[in-house]
């Protein structure tokens, strides 16, 4: 019995050991180079106001320092069944670099949905948690139709 579990743990640590990241299999030609820059901003749980200002921000820790300079590009999108949806034809932002550490976008005109990304794209590609994006414009035109005004 002690044999036979000592076998198991055996194949259960060869098997790990030989099981290889995702991101390692994607970015095959760049294995040596693979880093991941951790989205901060949006958080989970997020809400974002559609037509507001907002700030998208990563750890620029751990960005080999050749990296640093590279223009990045962000993509909306949303998870769904195994797909995230980026919005390629409209990016949140681009022209930055990694080295920014945070950009700063105008919340599109989308609908109201709980489970928005942000992917954060360039020599690697990383996704944010979940956020919300909240879509007040039918309710917006209600209360201006109705002459319920906000402030002055
Ligand atoms: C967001 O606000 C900041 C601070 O006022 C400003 O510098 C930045 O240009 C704004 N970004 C956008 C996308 O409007």
């Amino acid at each position: 019995m002690y044999k036979l579990s000592t076998i198991f743990t055996c194949l259960l640590v060869a098997l790990s050991a030989s099981a290889s990241p995702l991101s390692e299999k994607r970015d095959a030609n760049f294995a040596s180079d693979v880093w991941d820059p951790k989205i901060t901003k949006p958080s989970f749980g997020t809400i974002w106001k559609v037509g507001t200002n907002q700030t998208i921000a990563w750890d620029t820790a751990g960005i080999p320092e050749s990296a640093l300079d590279t223009r990045g590009v962000i993509y909306l999108g949303h998870l769904q069944g195994d797909s995230e949806h980026l919005d390629i034809a409209h990016p949140l932002a681009s022209g930055f670099t990694y080295r920014d550490g945070s950009v700063s976008v105008t919340v599109p005109s989308v609908d109201t949905r709980l489970d928005y990304i942000v992917a954060l794209l360039g020599d690697s590609g990383n996704i944010s948690p979940k956020f919300m994006i909240a879509n007040f414009e039918f309710m917006d035109k209600i209360t201006d139709a109705l002459g319920i005004t906000k402030g002055n």
